[in-house]
């Protein structure tokens, strides 16, 4: 009887631990240390969005290229130094991935009423909600507690961020490596009803497959040459390209999907159901966008003693 339950605390305390190891992130995390944290988050990402909508698409896009490469450490915000490559110019992010102006901006406002508390990790999270809720999306509680990496791998970001020429079932692994389920991989693509893309991503497309409905084939190609313009931009909604709805998914239903694996999403697989289903049901996609958010924003974040609170986003301390 003794030895039994002796047993049974060996169980409970074995439970306790593995429910603290996975439950280390917390939306109450900087409540003590930095109260004013989200309003002065809030406040900048606001501003920023007004002054140029594409922005809350680009600061959202940043937390994905973060949790993507070993996890959301804030790796994707350190500059090369003359002994580092970081990951701004691998080729998923190289003329691609903007928006550090504003995270800057951000960090010094929080460094000038709360020194070194609100790591980049976070700060990329709470951009991401504020830039979605700032288009007209939806809102959720956002986990805190990442620490900042003091590394960056511009082979990882290479090799980890999906790819637009990327078949569905490639997509469904990318994001299986990522702890990620393929209902996550449909509800986080519809992140592409903002924002814009350039031509040499979607150029095969709009010249070379069949899938794509005409007309919109036809008015992308006068914006795409099939040589050359590489970085001319065209929305991924065309509809509403500043607004956080489900147009992303009526376009897909329609055969306008903007990249090669935007169409992958609905091209007679096992996915098609679930989008549709969004494409006629905006709660059910925020209901799903929200909770993947949360999944993809849990992926191996820094946390204890681990890494470090950045001074400067760019750069370790
Ligand atoms: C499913 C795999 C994905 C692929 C293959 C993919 C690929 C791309 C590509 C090629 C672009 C255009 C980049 C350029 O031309 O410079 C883009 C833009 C964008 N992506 Fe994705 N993406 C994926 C998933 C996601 C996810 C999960 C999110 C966020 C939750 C996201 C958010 C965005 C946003 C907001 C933009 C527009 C950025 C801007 O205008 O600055 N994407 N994506
Ligand atoms: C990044 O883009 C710049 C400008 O187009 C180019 O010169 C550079 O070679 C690219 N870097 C890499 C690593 O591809
Ligand atoms: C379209 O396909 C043809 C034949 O395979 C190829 O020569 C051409 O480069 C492709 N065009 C684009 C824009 O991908």
């Amino acid at each position: 009887m003794a030895h039994l339950r002796a047993q049974s605390y060996h169980f409970l305390f074995f439970f306790l631990a593995i429910a603290i190891a996975s439950a280390q992130l917390s939306p109450s995390f900087y409540d003590k240390s930095c109260p004013g944290a989200f309003r002065s988050i809030r406040s900048a990402v606001y501003a920023a969005v007004l002054k140029e909508h594409r922005m809350g698409a680009s600061l959202l896009r940043l937390h994905f290229h973060d949790c993507f490469v070993n996890g959301c450490d804030g790796s994707v915000l350190l500059d090369d130094t003359p002994t580092f490559t970081g990951e701004k110019t691998a080729a998923p992010n190289n003329n691609s991935i903007r928006g550090f102006e504003v995270i800057d901006t951000i960090k010094s406002n929080l460094e000038a009423i709360c020194p070194q508390v609100v790591s980049c990790a976070d700060i990329l999270a709470i951009a991401a909600r504020d830039s979605v809720v700032a288009l007209g999306g939806p809102t959720w509680t956002v986990q805190l507690g990442r620490r900042d990496a003091t590394t960056a791998s511009f082979s990882d970001a290479n090799s980890n961020i999906p790819k637009p020429t990327s078949d569905l079932s490639t997509l469904i692994s990318d994001f299986s490596n990522k702890g990620l389920s393929a209902t996550d991989l449909i509800a986080l693509s519809g992140a592409h009803t903002i924002g814009q893309a350039r031509c040499t991503t979607f150029r095969t497309r709009i010249y070379n497959e069949t899938n794509i409905e005409t007309s919109l084939a036809t008015s992308l190609q006068s914006n795409c040459p099939s040589t050359g313009g590489d970085d001319k931009l065209s929305p991924l909604d065309a509809f509403t390209p500043n607004s956080f709805d489900n147009y992303y998914y009526k376009n897909l239903v329609n055969s306008k999907g903007l990249l090669h694996s935007d169409q992958q999403l609905y091209s007679g697989g096992s996915t098609d159901s679930q989008v549709t289903g969004y494409s006629s049901d905006l709660s059910k996609f925020y209901a799903d966008f929200k909770a993947a958010m949360i999944n993809m924003g849990n992926i191996s974040p820094l946390t204890g003693t681990s890494g470090e609170i950045r001074k400067n986003c760019r750069k370790t301390n």
